[in-house]
C-alpha cells in the first residue's frame, strides 16, 4: 500500500468568552468550595457564555484566528468541520453558522458530536478528506458551551465545566510531519456514565448534563493509555519520543494519571484546566493553540494528543509538528 498523503497543521488559534467565572463565584451558588474544587480538579476558573454570545461565535473567532495563522483567506477553506455537542440550536449545523460568518465558499460543511473525544475524531476525518484528494485545506473546530446544559445548582457537575473554541487549519505537508498516527473507539454500553437527560427526580422536566463521575474517572485513567499506545504504533514511535503530551482538560488528576500510565513527565504536558476548566470539544484544539502561540512547539516535535468523555468514546492521534 502507498503512504497515505501526509496532511498536518498548519494554523491554529483559540477563543474563550469575556465572562470569568471562578470558584468562589460558585460556592457563593452551591455547597461548594475553591479547596474541594481545586484539589479534586485542579480547575480554578472557567468562561462561560453572556450577553447574547452562542457557540457559533467563539468557533468563528477561534477559526478567524488559525486562518490568519494560517496565511489563508477564508476563500481557501474546502470543508468545515465543528466538533460540537452544544450547537447554537440543532439546526443548522454551527459549522454552517461559522461558514456564514466567515464568509466560507459553498463547500461542505458539518458537525460531529463525540463530547470530548470530539476533536480526535474530526482530525481523523480531516486528514482522510486531505487524503483522499477531496480537500486541500479543512477548517476543523473543537467548540462547546456547556454552561447552556448545567444544572447549576448540581455542585457536582456545575463546577467542572467551561465554554469555549479551538480551531485548527488542516493541509496536506512535508513528509515525515503532520498526523503521523491515530487511534478511535466507542463504548455505547457506558452510555448512561454521561448524558443529557431529566433527572431522576423530575422525568418530564428540562434535560441536563449528568454525570456519574467516579465511572467517567475510572474510564478515563484506563482507556488513555491503551489509546494512546494504539497511536503512538501507528506512528512508529514510542511514549519515550513524545515531547508534548497534550490530553483533554477534564480534571489534573486524571493528565497525571495519563502522563504516569505512558511514563511521560509532567514537564512534557500542557495544562491549562486550572484557567479554562473542561471545554469538551474544544480542550484539546484550545490546549493546542495556546501551547502553539506560546512558540512551545519546535520544528520535529512530536505531539500526542488525547481525549475521552461521553459516549463512552476516546481517540489520540500522533502530530509531529513541522
Ligand atoms: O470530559 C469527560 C468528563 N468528565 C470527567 O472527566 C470527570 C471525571 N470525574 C472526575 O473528575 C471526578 O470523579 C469528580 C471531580 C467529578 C469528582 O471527584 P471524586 O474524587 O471522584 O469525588 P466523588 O464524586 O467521589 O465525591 C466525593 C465527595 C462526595 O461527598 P460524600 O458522598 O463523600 O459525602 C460528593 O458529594 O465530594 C462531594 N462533592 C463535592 N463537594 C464539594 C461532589 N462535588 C462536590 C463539590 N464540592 N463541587
Amino acid at each position: 500500500m502507498t503512504k497515505p498523503r501526509p496532511v498536518g497543521i498548519a494554523g491554529s488559534g483559540f477563543a474563550v468568552p469575556p465572562r470569568r467565572l471562578t470558584n468562589d463565584e460558585l460556592a457563593h451558588r452551591v455547597d461548594t468550595s475553591d479547596e474541594w474544587i481545586r484539589s479534586r480538579t485542579g480547575i480554578a476558573a472557567r468562561h462561560v457564555l453572556s450577553d447574547g454570545l452562542e457557540t457559533s461565535d467563539l468557533a468563528a473567532q477561534a477559526a478567524t484566528a488559525a486562518l490568519d495563522q494560517a496565511g489563508l483567506a477564508a476563500a481557501a477553506v474546502d470543508a468545515v468541520i465543528v466538533a460540537t455537542v452544544s450547537a447554537d440550536m440543532p439546526f443548522p449545523n454551527a459549522a454552517n453558522l461559522v461558514q456564514a460568518k466567515l464568509g466560507i465558499p459553498p463547500v461542505p460543511c458539518f458537525d460531529l458530536g463525540t463530547a470530548c473525544a470530539g476533536y480526535i475524531y474530526g482530525l481523523s476525518m480531516a486528514a482522510l478528506l486531505i487524503q483522499a484528494e477531496r480537500a486541500e485545506t479543512v477548517l476543523l473546530v473543537g467548540a462547546d458551551a456547556l454552561s447552556k446544559l448545567l444544572d447549576w445548582d448540581d455542585r457536582s457537575t456545575c463546577v467542572l465545566f467551561g465554554d469555549g473554541a479551538g480551531a485548527t487549519v488542516l493541509r496536506p505537508c512535508e513528509a515525515g510531519y503532520g498526523l503521523l498516527g491515530w487511534n478511535l473507539g466507542a463504548d455505547g454500553t457506558g452510555g448512561e456514565y454521561l448524558k443529557v437527560a431529566p433527572r431522576a427526580d423530575a422525568p418530564g422536566g428540562p434535560r441536563y448534563l449528568q454525570m456519574a463521575g467516579r465511572e467517567v474517572f475510572k474510564f478515563a485513567v484506563r482507556i488513555q493509555p491503551r489509546t494512546c499506545q494504539a497511536a503512538l504504533d501507528e506512528a512508529g514511535i514510542t511514549a519515550e519520543q513524545v515531547d508534548w503530551l497534550i490530553p483533554h482538560q477534564a480534571n489534573i488528576r486524571i493528565i497525571d494519571a495519563a502522563a504516569r500510565g505512558l511514563g511521560i513527565p509532567m514537564d512534557k504536558v500542557y495544562v491549562n484546566v486550572d484557567r479554562y476548566g473542561n471545554t469538551s470539544a474544544a480542550s484539546i484544539p484550545l490546549a493546542l493553540a495556546e501551547a502553539a502561540g506560546q512558540g512551545l512547539f519546535k520544528r520535529g516535535d512530536n505531539l500526542l494528543l488525547v481525549g475521552f468523555g461521553a459516549g463512552l468514546s476516546w481517540g489520540a492521534a500522533v502530530v509531529r509538528w513541522p
